[in-house]
């Protein structure tokens, strides 16, 4: 017995259409994915990444790559934490335009943070902390208006920190801790209540981040860390000047009496007086 099954036209049309979906290749290879990662390669030398998939790097969410997360055949993820990659990070890697995680902490990565991450507009989480970056801290990453979490921390960052990095409202994690920052701490970043901007949400005067994210940076200043110090002078400095400057004014008021005693010694006339004087007159 055969019956025939009369489906209405738009369900065929919505079959066909699943069926095409999920027959149709992986969405091309996108090109600024291939230089993004063979730049990522070369750059920290990853012998165990296979160039052959850099034009095609995703299978769906997974890549052949390790530590390659894809979305819609994007990379989506960069995530290579301790692994001992050395080298420095490539401009290239802003190539990675659907790029939200960036997770290259843990190794020993040198050089600086290049200002092109801050292309990476879909950003939300930038972790390079335990590396050995140096150089100053992009100000354009306050163009990643997604980002909720810096983690920054265990470098030779130094400078001071952005200002324009307070403007990140989404940030929930900010870690700086243990570089070489100074200058004082944005204000920001410090106090939640201004954050919350134009009386928004009145969150009293809690801080924002609290004092370990900026630990370990001789010269980093403000709330919630203590004040400048010593008016910029350290202990040190305020020991040295007091010393030098007693040592000068002692020098000074020495020669002084030495010329003194040198034109009274002119002067005097009598041997007497002049055995007088040298009587006094230690020997130096
Ligand atoms: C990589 O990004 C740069 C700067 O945004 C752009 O000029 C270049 O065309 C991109 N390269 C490729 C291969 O897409
Ligand atoms: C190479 O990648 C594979 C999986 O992609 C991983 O299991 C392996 O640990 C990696 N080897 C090294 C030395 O990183
Ligand atoms: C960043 O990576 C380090 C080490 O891999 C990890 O301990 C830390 O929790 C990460 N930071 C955040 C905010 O997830
Ligand atoms: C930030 O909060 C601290 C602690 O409540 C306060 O001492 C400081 O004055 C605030 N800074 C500004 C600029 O409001
Ligand atoms: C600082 O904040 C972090 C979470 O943001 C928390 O784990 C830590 O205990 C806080 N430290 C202090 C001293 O309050």
């Amino acid at each position: 017995m055969s019956q025939h099954h009369h489906f209405p036209p738009f369900a065929v049309a919505v079959a066909v259409a699943a069926v095409l979906v999920l027959l149709s290749p992986p969405s091309a290879a996108d090109p600024n994915d291939e230089l993004c990662l063979s730049s990522l390669q070369q750059s920290l030398s990853l012998r165990n990444w296979t160039k052959s998939f850099f034009t095609d790097p995703c299978d769906g969410f997974i890549s052949k790559l390790q530590g390659v997360t894809c979305n819609n055949g994007r990379v989506y993820k960069l995530s290579l934490p301790g692994l001992s990659l050395s080298g420095s990070i490539p401009p290239e890697l802003s190539n990675c335009t659907n790029l939200q995680s960036l997770d290259l902490s843990s190794n020993a990565l040198s050089g600086a943070i290049p200002t092109e991450l801050s292309k990476l507009l879909n950003l939300a989480v930038l972790n390079l902390s335990a590396n050995a970056l140096s150089g100053a801290i992009p100000r354009e990453l306050a163009s990643c208006a997604y980002l909720n979490v810096i983690d920054l921390h265990g470098n030779q960052l130094s400078g001071p920190i952005p200002d324009e990095l307070g403007l990140l409202v989404r940030l929930s994690t900010f870690d700086v801790s243990y570089n070489r920052l100074s200058g004082p701490i944005p204000v920001l970043l410090a106090n939640r209540s201004i954050a919350a901007g134009g009386g928004a949400v009145a969150a009293g005067t809690t801080a924002r981040f609290n004092a370990s994210s900026f630990a370990g940076n001789k010269d980093l200043y403000g709330y919630p860390l203590p004040p400048m110090r010593g008016h910029g002078l350290s202990v040190l400095a305020i020991v040295g000047i007091g010393l030098g400057s007693g040592l000068l004014s002692l020098v000074l008021s020495f020669s002084a009496v030495c010329i003194w005693l040198r034109s009274t010694d002119r002067t005097a006339a009598t041997p007497g007086e002049e055995g007088k004087i040298s009587h006094l007159m230690p020997a130096y």
